[in-house]
């Protein structure tokens, strides 16, 4: 199985705060928490610091206060974002997955082998010269996925990566993600995806206000929502 406990990721008492409008705003924390679970969940309300957790991980946010840290060591770390459109960076599928394997594989003939491996693995393996403007939202979001796995991460963070998927797209896609060797940090308004995980953090306004096994996280993000919209 996965190599989860090869990556422990701690936040700190880790605060993000913004300038908003000439005056701070604490959009997250203080958290502080232990990652160590191959699947972690990350549910809660729009605006309540899912993406932001994420970037702060990915390190594409700086926290202001507190600390973000790896054992044993920073892992290579994937991210897949909700659309999909802003990860492609070559027009042609095979193009795309090529560009993601430059820096690891030299050898061009061996890139174009091993990207066709990777898109026959997320069942895009006819599709290697097609536009990537012509595909469908759902195989625009397996050649993110073939770009992310063609880096071979040791960490893989998805903020929504299923919002654009029909049922059947979203089923698929969720059911690779899960087979990945890889820690798998990912932000989801989907409470079926993330009942699969082994744990769920709900956030609310900034703070982690449940930790818990699914069904217990799940049911404890239900009633918070409930209740504001009840109110
Ligand atoms: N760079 C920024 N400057 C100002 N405000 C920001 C910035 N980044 C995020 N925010 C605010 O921080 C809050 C949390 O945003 P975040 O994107 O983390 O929410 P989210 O839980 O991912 O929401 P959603 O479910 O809508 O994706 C929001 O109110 C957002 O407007
Ligand atoms: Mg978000």
């Amino acid at each position: 199985m996965g190599n989860r406990s090869s990556v422990t990721i701690g936040l700190e008492a880790v605060s993000v705060q913004v300038d908003d409008a000439g005056s701070p705003r604490r959009i997250l924390g203080p958290v502080s928490l232990e990652l160590t679970e191959r699947v972690i969940a990350v549910v809660g309300a729009n605006g309540s610091g899912k993406s932001t957790l994420l970037r702060l991980i990915a390190g594409l946010v700086e926290p202001t206060s507190g600390e973000v840290t790896f054992s044993p060591q920073v892992p290579r770390t994937g991210f897949i974002f909700a659309n999909p459109q802003a990860q492609l960076i070559m027009p042609v599928v095979g193009e795309d997955i090529e560009f993601s394997l430059k820096d690891s594989v030299t050898d061009r003939a061996e890139r174009r082998r091993r990207a066709a491996v990777i898109l026959e693995s997320v069942g895009l393996g006819d599709r290697r010269d097609s536009s990537v403007y012509q595909l469908s939202s759902g195989e625009r979001q397996k050649v993110a996925l073939a770009g992310v796995l063609a880096a071979e991460p040791e960490l893989v963070l998805a903020d929504e990566p299923t919002t654009l998927l029909d049922l059947r797209a979203a089923t698929e896609f969720q059911q690779r993600l899960m087979r990945l060797e890889v820690p798998l940090l990912i932000a989801t308004h989907d409470l079926d995806f993330a009942a699969g995980a082994e744990r769920v953090l709900v956030f609310d306004n900034g703070q982690v206000v449940a930790d818990d096994e699914p069904a217990a996280a799940i049911a404890h993000y239900r009633r918070l929502a409930l209740r504001e919209a009840g109110s």
